[in-house]
């Protein structure tokens, strides 16, 4: 008789672990109802909101969100984007807003696959009073190889049932798995181009699904949270090699800012300055008073200048208007800066150059 109590309760147990295991993402957790504030659905909106929920989102700008083009569906009078909402059903909290206009990338090619350029930007009607999410910028290489990133969604949260759509934001941490692994025969075998990039593990068990399309793929930085990639593609989901594949947002940076920052809203153009006492350098550049901060950009020095490449600029972000640097000796630097509020960044600062001098 003991045994077989035994024998029940372990059963019990693994139903529960196994039910546990398919109520989020796919394996992920609730996610705190104010950590995500900038996730957006999107809904038709003859529906009630969890019925009608396809897709997700994230607000970029007062009046913009950015989501996969494979969302983007071409009748945008049914659609409509809910904002500051955790719990779908919750029809009172957060703001509901209709769009006034989608910009799909123009090389997206509608291939249901793996689709190129998957990206599209979502103007609203009215902006919205949620805070908005920074996107990585292109040189700041934020989507480095094995950084740990999050991903969040109200999508499926067990592959086998459609039904399985999430009432509560889910989310889940992955790390960033390069294109090459990506890439292998046995994982996607040259299906992923340089404008994707990869997040998971190669025993699979967690991932983003059906119905998180569009969401943010996100890393933590010193100033906060930066997204990365955009939920696009994946065999299945949470398959062991077979990794969630994003469209890489670094790739996509100047569409972005393109479409969404007005004049106004671009910050003025600092003018820098370098200043250099043996291997004491300063970097000084004009303060902007609208800006959030400064974006330097760096790169070694070479003549002719052409060889400078996307693989030996870099940046990083600051808040102050200058920069102090040690240099070793006879490393030689091209530098400069732009000014940015929110995701709308200044032109280019004059370039500058830190040569050794012996
Ligand atoms: N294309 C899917 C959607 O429309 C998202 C797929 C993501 N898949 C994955 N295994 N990460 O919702």
């Amino acid at each position: 008789m003991k045994t077989y109590i035994y024998i029940i309760t372990i059963c019990l147990l693994l139903i529960q672990n196994q039910s546990l295991a398919s109520t989020r993402i796919i394996n992920g957790s609730i996610a705190k109802p104010t950590d995500w504030p900038w996730a957006v659905s999107i809904a038709i909106s003859d529906f009630s909101t969890l019925q009608g929920a396809f897709c997700a989102g994230s607000l970029i700008h007062p009046s913009w969100v950015v989501t996969a083009a494979h969302c983007a569906k071409n009748n945008i009078n049914n659609l409509q984007v809910i904002l500051g909402r955790h719990t779908l059903s919750n029809e009172n909290t957060g703001e509901t807003i209709k769009i006034k206009k989608i910009i799909k990338h123009p090389e997206y090619d509608n291939n249901p696959g793996n689709p190129l350029a998957d990206i599209a930007l979502i103007q609203l009607e009215k902006p919205s009073s949620q805070p908005i999410l920074r996107v990585a910028e292109t040189y700041n290489k934020l989507d480095n190889n094995n950084s740990l990133a999050t991903v969040i969604g109200w999508g499926l949260t067990d592959v086998k049932d459609k039904s399985s759509i999430s009432n509560k934001l889910q989310q889940t941490s992955l790390p960033i798995i390069s294109n090459e692994i990506c890439n292998a025969p046995e994982s996607y075998d040259g299906d992923v181009a340089d404008s994707m990039l990869c997040a998971g593990l190669a025993e699979g068990g967690t991932d983003a699904c059906v119905g998180d399309s569009g969401a943010p793929l996100m890393v933590n930085t010193a100033i906060g949270w930066q997204q990365v990639g955009i939920v696009s593609w994946g065999e299945s989901c949470a398959k062991p090699n077979f990794y969630g594949v994003y469209t890489k947002i670094s790739s996509f940076h100047s569409f972005i800012t393109q479409n969404i920052c007005t004049a106004e809203e671009i910050p003025a153009i600092p003018m820098l300055s370098v200043k250099i006492k043996q291997e004491n350098v300063t970097v000084h550049w004009d303060n902007i008073a609208e800006a959030d901060g400064y974006q330097f950009y760096y790169a070694p020095y070479s003549e002719p200048m052409t060889e400078v490449t996307f693989n030996n600029i870099n940046s990083f972000p600051l808040k102050d208007n200058n920069i102090n640097v040690t240099l070793d000796n006879n490393v030689n630097f091209y530098v400069a800066v732009r000014a940015y509020k929110g995701n709308c960044y200044s032109n280019y600062s004059n370039l500058g150059t830190i040569l050794w001098e012996n």
